[in-house]
């Protein structure tokens, strides 16, 4: 059993590698049925063949390395291999992107609390990240999936109390074997009709519970990434949807009043936003964060008010456009990996702001 505690630089610096300037990370870890989400759309059935040719389309195509600093890997991936015989790790590798791993196990109801759910797959952890690392899995992603309803007064205490434990226990966990965790603590944008007053009363207040676990179960933050959802109104709120201004304000004070100084990086997920308005929205964040950088730079205010690299790990929103192109086709692969290549050339901009 491996107790020692974590070489702290390593972790650092690969997690500064996920979030370095112009990259982030590709998301391609949705679980079979999540998989079985995306490919029926596009009329295909979900089976093991059908999922390694989806992965094969994102991972062979040329000059992603370019772009993405990392992608999150699903379990059964590891051992998959390419049309032409290369294992999708060594692919990545040769393409200069960091491997890492969902090690949650999808979400249940949380007993007692109608509408929530809390995440599976603490049991056997350590083994299995021990087992991970062997394998060359540098980071790992563990996603608590939060529901604003604000009729029923969601999310309730407990939900978010023990979603945000057992993320600090995964992270510790994942330190221990060497692992840089990604903490996703994703409050749906895709379900309920908030607005983004609520969103951000709501991703501000999971993220101090977060904060407060994280720091009691002595996780070291710089060798963490935090990955959130952007705050903005839901899809379904009735009035009009949150201008990539509004939300890169409101998501900025959000991280200032809860994101300690030393976390190692911060990504969003795109959680159902549509690719463009993920990557509109990201410019905006990032653009006014080196704003007020810059002016706390060079006036009296002195440290930086947002220290952290803020970038992406999308998944819908980086693949959606791709999938839909190519369809399964052999013939379309060609057009789907140049949707999938300009997205990325236009997040990779985002990302820095423009
Ligand atoms: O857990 C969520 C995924 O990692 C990101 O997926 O960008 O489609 O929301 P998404």
């Amino acid at each position: 059993m491996t107790t020692s505690l974590p070489n702290t630089s390593a972790l650092n610096d690969i997690a500064r590698a996920l979030v370095a300037p112009r990259k982030g990370i590709l998301a391609a870890d949705e679980s079979v049925p999540t998989a079985g989400k995306r490919l029926a759309p596009v009329g295909l059935e979900n089976n093991e063949e059908n999922r390694r040719l989806y992965r094969d389309l994102f991972f062979t195509t040329k000059g992603i390395g370019d772009y993405l600093s990392g992608v999150i890997l699903f379990e059964e991936t590891i051992g998959h291999k390419a049309n032409d015989g290369t294992p999708f790790p060594q692919l990545l590798a040769e393409h200069g992107v960091i491997p890492g791993i969902k090690v949650d196990k999808g979400t249940v109801a949380l007993a007692g609390f109608a509408d929530e759910v809390i995440t599976e797959g603490i049991d056997g952890l350590r083994e299995r990240l021990q087992l991970f690392a062997k394998q060359g899995m540098k980071f790992a992603k563990w996603r608590a999936v939060i529901l604003i309803d604000e009729k029923k007064g969601l999310p309730s205490e407990p939900c978010m109390r023990s979603n945000a434990g057992l993320l600090a226990r995964y992270a510790a966990l994942c330190q221990e074997a060497g692992i840089v965790p990604i903490i996703e603590p994703e409050v749906l944008y895709d379900k309920g009709n908030h607005s983004i007053e609520v969103a951000e009363q709501v991703t501000t207040a999971v993220l101090e519970r977060v904060f407060e676990v994280v720091e009691a179960h002595r996780v070291d933050r710089s060798g963490l990434i935090l990955k959130t959802s952007m705050v903005l109104a839901a899809q379904g709120f009735d009035g009009a949807q949150s201008t990539p201004e509004e939300v890169a304000a409101a998501t900025l004070r959000c991280y200032k009043a809860s994101v300690p100084a030393d976390v190692g990086g911060i990504v969003f997920l795109s959680g159902g936003q549509s690719a463009e308005m993920a990557t509109v929205n990201l410019a905006a964040v990032n653009a006014l964060r080196a704003k007020e950088n810059a002016s706390a730079k060079s006036g009296l205010q002195g440290a930086a008010p947002y220290p952290w690299e803020i970038s992406f790990s999308y998944g819908r929103g980086l693949q959606g456009e791709a999938l839909e192109i190519w369809a399964g086709k052999e013939e379309n692969k060609q057009a789907a990996q140049a949707e999938f290549l300009k997205r990325l050339q236009s997040v990779s901009k985002a990302r820095d702001g423009k």
